[in-house]
């Protein structure tokens, strides 16, 4: 071999080194970053955490704050507002009557047609449609015009049997999902905005009056005989169908819960009387904090640039952690930081910084055909989760995302989903540990005979209801919490319109007529 030969083979070999090299330290490039994407998920898995132990520390704080809310105004991060309600639906309502319910992603108008004893509800017609997004953040005169027309268009469309308005007032209940003081059953002031709507002008202002104000405008004969909260309207629907229901809970685009409370306990209201000797008490329990909380990096980002910031919950409190507003976009912050530190995504993922891009479409829609309990993979049935890679291209434009980091994504939304359904079961404990229904005061805390008394909660809302696995989780919490002896006593069911039918059937107990 000459010297030119000599020379080509050593350059040869020096390329196919370099070439070598090059593609060994690729390699080992791409695997230390896909080691960092694993471990921030870890990460995330540790201080999402919720063992049982935990848990029943936040059980206590909530029934703490629950004391602590009734005592006084301003006196715990749980506002426990009173309702006014007194009187829950038992069946013997009768009439026709509507209803509004404003609160989420929709709103619904409803018609209820009552039988009286024995016949129950004869017939229930709803309408729904989203709220334009121009009026969460509009003047309150715009929102109730808008929501009047809606009643009024509802209530001219009947011509399926049923009657026209009378000329005589109809009583109307209105669900307004809302921190409300109320005044009394038809009145109550606005507190706070929540679920991204801010409509400045109405904070402060008695909501059914201003509903009552539009409709008369636009020339409806109708007046809100109750004004409640969703949690309310659905403790209602859910008493009237069973009688041992004390409590109701939310759980969709926000959260919250309320139950049934003797009066002697609501000390903030000394001398308060009503006819059944409890009321009901609507806890806001969106607000709740406890340092026993699970709290991330992530959370705390969240707190400092969602809406409403300088209102309720400024620290991460339940809402963030628990309901489809916030879930979402938990884990897009999860999923950006992956896409900064360790470049998993081929394309660059530059909608993952867009806040609330995610909201609750990725979480809550992809179970919907899940067989329940069959699998722990709750966004796609597919075993190479083709629907996770279609729902990142159609919503955060990230395409060709190969089938580990799928994996890797479905394991976040699995880790923020449990914690969030975790919580939410010790929330529920923690209003039966309030009232007694825990089991572990024994006969004087809500045995009779030994046994503890059967206790039923009824659950609404999409996070709950849609999505398979934040309902098996929060069930499996409330079971380890309670233990085997107590939790067959503690029936979770699930309501759906029960905010909406609730409040027509609040609107028949309270109205004028009856
Ligand atoms: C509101 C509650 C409501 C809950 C569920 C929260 O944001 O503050 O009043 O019950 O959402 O809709």
């Amino acid at each position: 071999m000459g010297r030119v030969g000599l020379g080509l083979a050593v350059g040869c070999a020096v390329v196919t080194c370099a070439i070598a090299a090059a593609l060994v330290s690729r390699s080992v490039r791409r695997r230390w970053r896909w080691g960092q994407a694993v471990a921030l998920v870890r990460e995330l898995e540790v201080a999402c955490d919720t063992p049982v132990g935990r848990l029943r520390q936040v059980v206590d704080a909530m029934a703490v704050e629950m004391h602590a809310g009734l005592a006084s105004d301003g006196g715990s991060k749980l506002k426990m507002l009173l309702t006014f309600i007194d009187n829950l639906p038992d069946g013997t309502e009768e009439g026709t009557y509507y209803a509004l319910d404003l609160g989420g992603t929709n709103f619904r108008v409803l018609r209820v047609q009552l039988g009286g004893k024995g016949s129950m509800i004869l017939s229930h017609k709803v309408e729904s449609q989203p709220i334009p997004q121009e009026l969460m953040t509009g003047t309150s005169e715009e929102l109730f015009t808008f929501i009047a027309s809606i009643l009024k268009r509802f209530v001219q469309s009947e011509n399926d049997g049923f009657q026209q308005l009378p000329d005589d007032r109809k009583d109307l209940g209105f669900t307004f999902s809302f921190p409300v003081k109320q005044l009394s059953i038809s009145s109550g002031v606005l507190i706070k905005w929540t679920k991204g709507f801010s409509i400045e002008d109405a904070v402060g202002k008695d909501i059914a009056q201003c509903l009552n104000e539009a409709m008369t405008k636009i020339g409806l004969n109708m007046r809100v005989a109750a004004l409640v909260n969703d949690t309310v309207g659905t403790l209602a629907l859910g008493h009237y169908n069973d009688e041992d229901t004390v409590a109701a809970v939310i759980i969709g685009t926000g959260t919250n819960a309320c139950y049934l409370e003797r009066t002697d306990a609501i000390i903030k209201c000394q001398g308060l009387l009503t006819n059944s000797g409890a009321m009901v008490v609507n806890m806001e329990w969106g607000n709740f904090w406890s340092s026993h909380l699970p709290r991330t990096s992530y959370d705390i980002a969240l707190d400092d640039e969602s809406p409403n910031r300088n209102e309720q919950a400024r620290i991460t409190g339940f809402e963030k952690m628990i309901s489809g507003m916030y879930l979402g976009d938990i884990v897009r912050r999860v999923l950006y930081r992956m896409a900064e530190e360790s470049d998993i995504f081929l394309d660059p993922a530059k909608n993952l910084s867009v806040p609330f891009i995610l909201r609750i479409m990725l979480l809550e829609k992809k179970c919907r055909h899940h067989p329940e309990g069959s699998s722990t993979n709750f966004l796609d049935d597919s075993p190479d989760l083709t629907e996770v890679g279609r729902v990142l291209e159609e919503h955060l434009k990230i395409s060709r995302v190969p089938l580990k980091v799928r994996r890797l994504v479905v394991r976040v939304c699995d880790i923020v989903t449990r914690r969030a359904s975790r919580l939410a079961a010790a929330g529920i404990v923690g209003m039966l540990k309030k009232t007694g229904r825990d089991g572990s005061g024994g006969v004087a805390s809500g045995r009779t005979r030994g046994k503890p008394r059967r206790t039923v909660v009824v659950v609404e809302g999409g996070l709950y209801i849609g999505y398979t696995m934040f309902k098996q989780y929060l069930n499996e919490a409330i079971g380890e919490i309670l233990g085997d002896e107590v939790a067959p006593y503690v029936l979770l069911k699930v309501s759906e319109d029960g905010s909406g039918i609730g409040a027509a059937l609040l609107a028949a107990v309270y109205s004028s007529n009856r």
